[in-house]
């Protein structure tokens, strides 16, 4: 039911605040010596989360993934984790990569499932393969899953469709519970995918005590996260009409982010193109002057990431090298609300400024003005906005 909303997609992006809840309910927990709590968390722990911003400092907690406990040593005594996916649950890998290299301290390589079917990527029974998907039904990401199990992998499935086939024939898993999608164009399951990757590498470190501050700043990025898009939604939704009303007969986008904010690029590119049919292109900023720089231009409308994170000053190069040809006045920039840095182009470029979160949870709040912008997009052109042409929700053949 779409209830007051005039489409699926809206709805499930406004939805994301109580999805994200869903994702972490029973999973953000503390160490307790009580029985078993009736949430799920099991024995010997406690939920702490949904929690108010004051208590968390005072609660040192930790992540639990009922999916993955009897597995857990085993994905810890692994030489690497090879995530596999499709579309959006492919970027969602990307985007969490970076963050399970630096907690699982393990070789991560994240592949299409397409390309690792053609490319008969070698397996070996040291593997741990984690297949990610919405619907679970993917069929390369099923096929894939199929060949990394006649190869002895350690098969994990992280999926939003209980039941379903990748759900079923995996070892062991971690549910979205982020509720039924029905756009076609994934939002709210795309944010909660992030989630549980980063959950899962916050578990592989849990016996790391050099990175116990650094799980801290990330458990309490998880759980400020639903009120921070929230926040997010109430922001930038009027902001991303009118910039849509303002790209809308515009044949092609380009979109630059690098570190956490490249998969942000390249989902946000990848929202605009299937909802609203413009080009668009998400392109890695260390890249610019490898090709792309030559497509910019006056005219050219750029979308740049610049978080407050450690690849701030090689952002504000590119942008730099943007503005200098052609000035600012085509650009959008993706920021973090109070960013000094960023607020100098408050009166030259199109600033859409988000609240600031842990660097490796902020492309969770930069993906929802994308997602509104494409929303907008699609509706200044009237095109339809929960079945955009020749796609579907689901992909079950080859
Ligand atoms: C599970 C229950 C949840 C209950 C909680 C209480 C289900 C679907 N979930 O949540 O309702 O509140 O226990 O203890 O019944 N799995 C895979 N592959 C996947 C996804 C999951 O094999 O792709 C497996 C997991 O390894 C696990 C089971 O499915 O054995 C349920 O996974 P998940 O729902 O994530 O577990 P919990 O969060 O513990
Ligand atoms: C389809 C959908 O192409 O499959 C995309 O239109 C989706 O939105 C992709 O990202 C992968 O689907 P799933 O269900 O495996 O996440």
């Amino acid at each position: 039911m779409k209830g007051s909303y005039d489409t699926f997609m809206r709805k499930e992006i406004f939805e994301q605040p109580e999805s994200l809840t869903q994702t972490l309910r029973g999973r953000l927990v503390k160490k307790s010596t009580g029985p078993a709590t009736s949430d799920g968390t099991g024995s010997g722990f406690t939920s702490v989360f949904p929690l108010n911003d004051l208590d968390m400092d005072d609660v040192p907690f930790e992540v639990q993934l009922g999916g993955l406990n009897e597995r857990m040593s085993d994905i810890r005594r692994s030489n690497r984790v090879i995530f596999v996916a499709c579309g959006t649950s492919y970027n969602s890998c990307l985007a969490a990569r970076q963050t399970m290299e630096e907690l699982a301290e393990l070789p991560v390589s994240v592949e299409l499932a397409s390309d690792f079917l053609d490319r008969r990527c070698p397996i070996y029974r040291s593997d741990v393969c984690v297949f990610v998907s919405q619907s679970g039904e993917t069929a390369e990401t099923l096929d894939a899953l199929h060949y990394a199990r006649s190869h002895h992998a350690l098969t994990v499935g992280i999926v939003n469709c209980v039941g379903s086939s990748i759900s079923r024939l995996t070892d062991c898993g971690v549910h979205l519970n982020a509720g039924g999608e029905i756009g076609v164009a994934s939002t709210k399951v795309y944010t909660s995918q992030v989630v549980v990757i980063i959950m899962m590498a916050l578990l592989l470190s849990s016996d790391s005590r050099s990175k116990d501050a650094r799980r801290a700043e990330i458990l309490r990025g998880l759980a400020q996260l639903p009120s921070r898009v929230e926040a997010t939604l109430a922001a930038v939704d009027e902001m991303m009409k009118t910039t849509a009303h303002k790209l809308k007969d515009q044949q092609s986008i380009l979109l630059f982010g690098r570190g956490y904010q490249y998969a942000t690029c390249l989902e946000a590119a990848l929202k605009i193109k299937e909802v609203s049919y413009v080009h668009t292109e998400g392109i890695h900023a260390g890249e610019l002057k490898h090709g792309p720089l030559a497509l910019v231009d006056d005219k050219m409308p750029v979308v740049l990431f610049a978080s407050c994170d450690a690849t701030a000053t090689r952002v504000h190069n590119a942008l730099s090298q943007v503005a200098a040809r052609g000035g600012l006045g085509r650009m959008i920039i993706v920021g973090c609300d109070g960013d000094a840095e960023v607020m100098r182009y408050k009166d030259s470029a199109t600033l859409v400024l988000v609240p600031q979160v842990v660097d490796c949870l902020q492309c969770v709040l930069n993906i929802v003005p994308m997602q509104l912008l494409s929303y907008h997009l699609a509706v200044a052109r009237n095109l339809n906005v929960d079945q955009p042409r020749n796609l579907a929700k689901s992909v079950t053949v080859q």
